[in-house]
């Protein structure tokens, strides 16, 4: 059992550590407030390989570990969760579904530009009416011959305004369940695509998280990834990895918010001595940093057995729902230890619980992993 990081995992987690202070930092809280999308550090991103980390070099990736990946997400959400999600769906929903299951053409015409960031990709299942229960898809792909023609709304998407690629699922059988769902690879250029307001986030403003809508859309053949019927499964295997990246931003979060109550409590007098010196903080302190390291042995057991090509339904989901409820609660009691000041901008962990907030609802809610975990144990 190894428990160590390599050299090239440090050097990874030092880079993105760098870059998260040199280029993130000044401006998160007024993005953050503002609601205005990281479009130049996004595109640093890129230049640096941090949007197609696991992307196999021959199509312009990276060609690292996923537990190079979750490292590299922890220290980008320390600092701006809201980019550490572009990220994520990017590398972990888009270029991972379409490098797994994606044709040779597939490959070159869109995996090549998404992993080196040159343009970036989101990823639409959610639904109006179909959200946790992701077979209810009203979205329909129905089959013309030579295309397919992709009608419907999709809701809460990462990147809407700002993608260019984005995998979709639909129906193209509605009467077979989750055997007749397909996923496509749409480009936002095309007619009938259409891209709702900005949704009003409680955290990760900076997101760019909108509705999409779809009149009408020809989506050639070729644009179908996977055996005609395969999208429901295809979906629920790239979110089984997607999860390790939300987990992996769960825990920057936490991490980012102790260290700050750490650094807080080390600043701060109260009743004659230092913050840390008082037993209710340090108990507290304590707290946190067990939970944060429970969370992170869950997430890099999944990034483990995802190297290993080893079902990762059962750990991605484990560790979602650890990293996010611990994000939670480290984040409030961050707050707590800064007490007023804790509940303003200036000292960033009131931004860092409702960014918290997020990873307990999207790419599946808590309770969502919960079925899954549970669903694992009786198999
Ligand atoms: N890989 C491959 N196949 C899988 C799979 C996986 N990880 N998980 C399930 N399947 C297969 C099952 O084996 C089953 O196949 P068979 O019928 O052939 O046996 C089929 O898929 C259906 O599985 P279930 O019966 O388990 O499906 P269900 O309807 O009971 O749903 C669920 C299970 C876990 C609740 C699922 O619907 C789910 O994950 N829902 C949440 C969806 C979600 O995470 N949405 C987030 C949107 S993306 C997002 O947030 C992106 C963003 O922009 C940030």
């Amino acid at each position: 059992m190894e428990f160590g990081l390599t050299e090239e995992h440090l050097m990874i987690r030092d880079a993105a550590k760098e870059f998260a202070r040199q280029e993130l930092l000044e401006g998160v809280t007024e993005r953050d407030d503002k609601g205005i999308y990281p479009a130049e550090q996004i595109k640093k991103m890129g230049e640096l390989g941090f949007m197609g980390m696991m992307v196999d070099p021959q199509y312009g990736g990276g060609g690292m570990d996923t537990l190079s990946y979750s490292l590299a997400i922890e220290e980008i959400s320390k600092v701006d969760a809201a980019a550490a999600v572009v990220m994520s769906v990017n590398n972990s929903l888009v270029c991972w579904g379409i490098e797994r299951f994606g044709t040779e053409e597939q490959k070159q015409k869109y995996l090549v530009p998404l992993a080196s960031g040159e343009v970036i990709g989101g990823f639409c299942l959610s639904e109006p009416e179909a959200g946790s229960d992701a077979t209810k898809q009203r979205t329909t792909a129905i089959d013309k011959g030579d295309h397919y023609l992709l009608n419907g709304t999709k809701n809460w998407i990462t990147s809407a305004a700002n993608a260019k690629y984005f995998i979709v699922i639909a129906a193209t059988y509605p009467e077979q369940g989750h055997k007749g769902i397909n996923a496509f690879i749409v480009d936002r250029a095309w007619e009938g695509f259409e891209v709702g307001p900005k949704e009003n986030k409680m955290g990760m403003r900076a997101s760019d998280t909108h509705s999409i809508m779809f009149t009408d859309v020809k989506v050639p053949k070729e644009n179908r990834i996977g055996d005609d019927g395969f999208g429901f499964k295809l979906a629920m295997s790239i979110l089984a990895g997607g999860r390790i990246g939300i987990a992996s931003q769960a825990l920057g979060i936490a991490q980012g918010a102790l260290d700050l109550a750490v650094q807080y409590s080390k600043e701060r007098k109260a009743f004659g001595k230092l913050l840390y010196d008082h037993q209710s903080i340090a108990f507290k302190l304590a707290d946190m940093e067990t939970e944060i390291q429970a969370a992170r042995l869950l997430i890099h057991k999944a990034c483990w057995l995802k190297d290993q090509h080893e079902d990762i339904n059962h750990f991605s989901a484990m560790a979602k729902l650890k990293a996010a409820e611990v994000a939670m609660k480290v984040t409030t009691e961050a707050v707590q230890i800064h007490g007023g000041y804790g509940y303003v901008k200036e000292y960033h962990v009131e931004r860092l619980m409702r960014e918290a907030k997020l990873t307990q609802i999207y790419e599946g809610t808590s309770e969502v992993q919960k079925i899954v975990i549970s669903r694992g144990l009786i198999k």
